[in-house]
């Protein structure tokens, strides 16, 4: 049997996506379950998290399961020069299920296919620029729940359009249910090509713009961070990181269902003062992130 990994946002069917999105309403009502008696999880983490590490293993720890992993890769033997693929055939011979946030584009479609051949899944926690199908999957779960519904909203991402991974994946996932999409980014952070191509491919109308205004018309707002880790000229970062700031006087005349998601964490990009705007879901958004990856978690393990 071909094990279910969760790498990318399309190893899913739109089906298999909104039965994941009922699996976390169950969690949401009753977190504390016996699921993963006898489960040991590893978390492997080659780069900073805070939701993300944290959400999972508190989705192992309330389904009653183990965990083991790293933080920081400084700790692990990848520091003495052990190999990804190395690094992963040992820790499968460990556990029931790898989850791995890495540096490198791919790089966990390749620890997949390595756990998979000793019959481990692996779940993607974020790879690069690439994609991050987790935060994917409780944006969606956010935007359910404040919306009522997936289809046919305007949503606007605004920021680092280029390095973010969330953008990314919610771009390909939202493509099952009629978005339209508003891309604001500065020329140097835009939406690369192969999703705009991947929307036309798909008729989802979208409109680009270098200023952070217009958003009267959006359902939600998708605020983003200037990735710093991904520049490669520090001088170029420090160009466009205070590109965009959301001010709490800026969202007056905005549609009374709007919301404001960021994946976080936030450095500049929303103002404290925002916080309290009942508009303002990034934080519950964040804790959506549990009950999703308790779904996530079970689904791939072929529990529930
Ligand atoms: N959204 C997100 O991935 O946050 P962390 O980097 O803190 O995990």
């Amino acid at each position: 049997m071909q094990l279910k990994n969760f790498v990318s946002i399309t190893d899913y069917s739109k089906e298999e996506i909104l039965s994941i999105l009922d699996l976390a309403e169950e969690f949401e009502a009753n977190p504390n379950q016996n699921l993963l008696q006898g489960k040991v999880i590893a978390t492997l983490f080659f780069e900073p998290s805070t939701r993300t590490r944290l959400s999972f293993e508190t989705a192992v720890n309330r389904l009653n399961g183990k965990i083991i992993g790293f933080s920081d890769a400084a700790t692990s033997s990848s520091s003495k020069g052990e190999t990804l693929k190395d690094t992963i055939r040992m820790v499968s011979n460990y556990v029931d299920l790898i989850i791995m946030r890495h540096p490198l584009e791919g790089a966990a479609r390749y620890a997949s296919e390595v756990a998979n051949s000793v019959g481990i899944p692996v779940i993607n926690a974020g790879d690069g620029a690439n994609q991050h199908p987790s935060q994917t999957m409780l944006d969606l779960y956010s935007i359910k729940k404040t919306q009522g519904k997936l289809e046919n909203l305007k949503i606007t991402m605004v920021g680092d359009l280029k390095y973010g991974r969330t953008v990314h994946s919610l771009v390909m996932a939202m493509s099952h249910f009629n978005p339209t999409f508003d891309f604001i980014a500065p020329e140097e952070l835009k939406m690369p090509e192969e999703y705009k191509t991947f929307c036309n491919e798909h008729h989802i109308p979208y409109t680009e713009h270098t200023d952070l205004a217009n958003i009267g018309d959006a359902d939600i707002l998708y605020m983003t961070r200037v990735q710093k880790e991904r520049f490669l000229d520090p001088m170029e970062y420090e160009r466009v990181k205070n590109v965009y700031t959301l001010k709490n006087s800026m969202l007056e005349g905005t549609k009374p269902n709007l919301r404001i998601l960021h994946p976080l964490p936030r450095v500049n990009e929303i103002d404290y003062d925002v916080d309290e705007n009942p508009k303002a879901y990034y934080f519950q958004q964040a804790k959506n992130g549990l009950f999703v990856r308790q779904a996530m978690i079970c689904r791939v393990l072929g529990l529930k």
